[in-house]
C-alpha cells in the first residue's frame, strides 16, 4: 500500500468515525494532522468482522485502530493496536468513549451477569484472569479457576479490577472504571443477533478470523435447521406456551427471542391477546381462565426461576398450576412439559443465559425435538419434566480440552 493510499484509508476511517458521533469531530481534526505527517507504523491488518444481523453494535476499522460503537451503554471504544504510536499516547475515559490497547493482554468479566461462552468459542479464556463468580455454567472457565489461571476477584472493587487491561460486564450500570468495557447480547431482539456479539468481543483480541468462522457456522446451521423445522410443520404446527411462575402469578414469556425460537422451530405461541393476561393462582376464576387457555396448547415450557433447578419436579409444576397427574390436558397425556434449566453450574447458575446466547443453533434443534419428537436426539438445555428428567452439574472436571484451546462450536445434523 503506497503512503498516499494508506493516508487516504487512514482519513476515511476518521472521517467516517467522525460523521457517526459529533464529539468525535474536535478530536478527529487535531489528531488527524499529526498523524499524517508521521507516516503510521505498518501494522498488519487481519481479517474484519461486519455486522450482519445485530442491531446494537457496528465495528469501524481504521489503519492500526478499530472503533466499536455500543449502542446498548451509549459509548464509542476506540481499540489500538499495541504496534501503534497511538498506543502509546492515547487515552480517552469519557462518558462517550474508551480506549483500550489491543490484543489484550489479560481481562477479567463480571461472571454474575456475563455470559463466558462467546470468550470460549473466540479461543481466549487463558487471557482469562479475572472472575467476579465461580458460579459460571462453563466447565472449562470453572477448570480454569480450579487450576489457578484465573482468581475471584470483587466485582465491586475497581481498585482491584483496574488490574486487568479490561473487565468485560454485560451490564451497563454497573460501569465503574476506565478499564470497564460493557458487551449486551442479552438486549438483542432475535437469536441470531444475540450470538452475532461474538464479533464485538473478537476485536478486542484480533479474533476477527475465528469470530467469523464461528458465527457464519452458527448462523449456517441455524437456518437450515430452521428451514428443515418449517418443513415439518406444514404437517403439524404445535402450539407451545412458555410460562413462568412469580409472586403467585402464572404469565407468558413474552421475550422476543424466546417467540423468534418458537417460530423458529416450527411451531406458534398463544396468541398474543392472551398472552398479555396475568394469572392468579389463588384466585379459582383466574385460574379457569388459564386453564382454559392450557387445554389448547400441546406443548408448555415452563420457565419458572428455581433456586435448586434439580428440585424442580413434575409435582412442583401440577402443583403450581394447580392440575392433577390424570388430567387431560394434551400436553401432559402426551408428556410434554418442558424446562430450560438441564444444564447447570454451581449453585444452580444456568447454562441457558450463558452457552445458549452463543450457540443458539443448540436452542433450535432442542426446540425441534420438543416440537417434533423422533427420540433420537438427546436435548442439550431443555429437559421434559413430564419424564422426570433430570438435570446436568456442570464441573471442572467435565472439561475436556486445553484451556488454550478454543471451544469448537457443535454443528448438528442438518441436510
Ligand atoms: C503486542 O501484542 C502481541 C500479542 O499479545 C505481543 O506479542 C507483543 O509483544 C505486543 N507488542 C507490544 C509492543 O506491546
Ligand atoms: C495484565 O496486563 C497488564 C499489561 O501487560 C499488566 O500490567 C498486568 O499486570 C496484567 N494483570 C494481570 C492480572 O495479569
Ligand atoms: C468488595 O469491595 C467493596 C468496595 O471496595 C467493599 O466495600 C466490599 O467489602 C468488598 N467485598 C468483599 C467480599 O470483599
Ligand atoms: C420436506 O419434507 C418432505 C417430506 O415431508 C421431504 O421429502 C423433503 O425433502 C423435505 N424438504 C426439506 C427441505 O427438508
Ligand atoms: C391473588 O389473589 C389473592 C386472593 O384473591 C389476593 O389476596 C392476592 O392479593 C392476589 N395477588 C395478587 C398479586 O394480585
Ligand atoms: C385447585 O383445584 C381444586 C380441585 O380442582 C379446586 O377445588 C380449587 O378451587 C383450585 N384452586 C384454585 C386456586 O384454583
Ligand atoms: C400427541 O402425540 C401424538 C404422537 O406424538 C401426536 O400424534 C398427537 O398429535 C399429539 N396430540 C396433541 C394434542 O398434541
Ligand atoms: C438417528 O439419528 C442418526 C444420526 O442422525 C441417524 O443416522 C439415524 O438414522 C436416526 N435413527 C432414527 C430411527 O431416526
Amino acid at each position: 500500500m503506497t503512503a498516499a493510499r494508506s493516508r487516504r484509508c487512514l482519513q476515511a476511517a476518521v472521517l467516517l468515525w467522525a460523521a457517526l458521533s459529533p464529539w468525535a469531530l474536535a478530536l478527529a481534526a487535531a489528531a488527524v494532522p499529526a498523524k499524517l505527517k508521521a507516516a503510521p507504523a505498518p501494522v498488519a491488518t487481519g481479517p474484519m468482522s461486519k455486522v450482519e444481523d445485530a442491531t446494537m453494535f457496528r465495528i469501524y476499522y481504521g489503519q492500526s485502530f478499530k472503533v466499536i460503537k455500543n449502542s446498548g451503554d451509549g459509548k464509542s471504544y476506540l481499540l489500538m493496536q499495541n504496534t501503534s504510536k497511538m498506543a502509546s499516547k492515547t487515552r480517552y475515559c469519557t462518558g462517550r468513549i474508551k480506549s483500550f490497547v489491543i490484543p489484550l493482554a489479560n481481562f477479567s468479566i463480571d461472571t454474575t451477569t456475563s455470559p463466558v461462552s462467546f470468550f470460549e468459542l473466540l479461543g481466549v479464556i487463558e487471557s482469562l484472569k479475572g472472575i467476579t463468580s465461580n458460579q459460571v455454567a462453563s466447565q472449562c472457565v470453572l477448570q480454569s479457576y480450579t487450576s489457578g489461571n484465573a482468581q475471584l476477584v470483587n466485582r465491586t472493587d475497581a481498585q482491584t479490577l483496574s488490574q486487568f487491561t479490561a473487565h468485560f460486564i454485560s451490564d451497563t450500570d454497573e460501569d465503574r472504571g476506565c478499564n470497564f468495557a460493557a458487551y449486551v447480547p442479552l438486549e438483542e431482539d432475535a437469536p441470531l443477533q444475540r450470538a452475532e456479539w461474538i464479533k464485538y468481543l473478537g476485536t478486542f483480541t484480533n479474533s476477527e478470523g475465528r469470530a467469523n468462522t464461528v458465527y457464519d457456522a452458527i448462523k449456517t446451521n441455524y437456518l437450515c435447521l430452521s428451514k428443515a423445522a418449517a418443513n415439518l410443520s406444514t404437517r403439524f404446527k404445535p402450539i407451545v406456551a412458555w410460562i413462568e411462575f412469580t409472586q403467585g402469578m402464572w404469565t407468558f414469556v413474552k421475550e422476543s427471542y424466546t417467540l423468534q425460537y418458537v417460530t423458529d422451530a416450527g411451531a406458534e405461541t398463544v396468541d398474543a391477546t392472551i398472552t398479555n393476561k396475568r394469572f392468579n393462582s389463588s384466585d379459582p376464576e383466574d385460574m379457569d381462565n388459564f386453564h382454559a387457555i392450557l387445554c389448547t396448547v400441546d406443548v408448555v415450557i415452563d420457565q419458572t426461576y428455581a433456586l435448586e433447578p434439580a428440585e424442580y419436579k413434575l409435582a412442583t409444576f401440577l402443583e403450581n398450576i394447580n392440575v392433577s397427574q390424570d388430567s387431560c390436558y394434551s400436553f401432559v397425556s402426551n408428556r410434554s412439559i418442558w424446562r430450560l434449566d438441564k444444564r447447570i453450574g454451581a449453585s444452580g447458575t444456568l447454562d441457558w443465559y450463558d452457552g445458549a446466547i452463543s450457540q443458539p443453533q443448540l436452542v433450535l434443534g432442542d426446540l425441534i425435538e420438543v416440537f417434533f419428537p423422533t427420540g433420537n436426539y438427546t436435548t442439550i438445555y431443555f429437559r421434559n419434566l413430564a419424564k422426570e428428567e433430570g438435570v446436568t452439574e456442570i464441573g471442572p472436571e467435565m472439561c475436556a480440552r486445553s484451556i488454550s484451546t478454543p471451544m469448537e462450536p457443535i454443528i448438528l445434523p442438518c441436510e
